[in-house]
């Protein structure tokens, strides 16, 4: 049997590295994608994957990720959508610049929608897909607090764009899950967080992965735990 092959966005570092390095350790060819070349060769290559140029707001970038993936391998088990930034920490919503927030939708929300949007005919054509959608506990509505506007609602979204998406693909054997990786020590989680990239990739791994049987539209932290949307 082929191997299965994955593709991770904002792979070069932080969690999206993490859970690359772990897809590789599995098995999976993995599809290193990063918006800066150098970045994404140096961490494809420590891991044995195969480096893309992929800037997730740029919509030739996604068609070449698209025509790349189908020449080289014709075929992707699991997206994961990880690329992701934070772009308002210390703001008040009251007060946040309106630039801030489109510009967080922009790789938060259309990002991981223009690629879902891309691979999902060759999951279906293929009858078998994992689209895992990291999100984050501050996307809750439930959790809702002050502050981090941009970020939260770039995530709430991101959490409605998974509902329908799994809901619409019902029963083609695409999975498509929201993950909320903890609280993590990289650049966006910052040294104080209580968890490795390596922990905070587990989540990732686990969506990606998935049994045929395994849930879809769900949003959950760690390995299967439901969170409240
Ligand atoms: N860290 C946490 O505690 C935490 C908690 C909950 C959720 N999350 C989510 O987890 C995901 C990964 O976060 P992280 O903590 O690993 O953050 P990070 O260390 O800041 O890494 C973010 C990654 O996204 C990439 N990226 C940003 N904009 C992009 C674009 N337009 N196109 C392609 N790649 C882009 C970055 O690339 P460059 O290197 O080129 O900038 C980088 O590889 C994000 O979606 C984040 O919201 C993180």
């Amino acid at each position: 049997m082929k191997p299965r092959v994955a593709l991770v966005t904002g792979a070069n570092r932080g969690i999206g590295f993490a859970a690359a390095r772990r897809l590789a350790g599995l098995g999976y060819r993995v599809v290193v994608a990063g918006r800066d070349p150098e970045a994404a060769a140096r961490a494809a290559a420590e891991i044995g994957g195969v480096p893309l140029l992929l800037d997730v707001t740029r919509e030739a970038d996604v068609e070449r990720a698209v025509a790349f993936v189908g020449a080289e391998f014709g075929r992707l088990d699991a997206l994961i959508n990880n690329a992701g930034v934070l772009l308002d920490r210390e703001t008040p919503g009251l007060t946040v610049d309106l630039e801030a927030l489109r510009a967080t939708f922009e790789v938060n929300v259309y990002g991981a929608l223009r690629m879902a949007q891309a691979f999902a005919p060759l999951m279906v054509r293929q009858g078998y897909g994992r689209i895992v959608n990291v999100s984050s506990i501050m996307g809750s509505l439930a959790h809702a607090g002050p502050g981090y506007l941009a970020y939260r609602s770039s995530k709430a979204a991101l959490n409605m764009v998974t509902r329908v998406l799994a809901a619409e693909l019902k029963g083609t054997g695409v999975l498509v899950n929201a993950v909320h990786p903890g609280w993590v020590r990289t650049r966006m989680g910052g040294p104080e967080a209580p968890l490795s990239p390596e922990e905070g990739a587990r989540a990732l791994v686990w969506a990606a992965t998935l049994p045929d049987d395994g849930p879809t539209g769900g949003f959950f932290e760690g390995e299967g735990k439901p969170l409240p949307w």
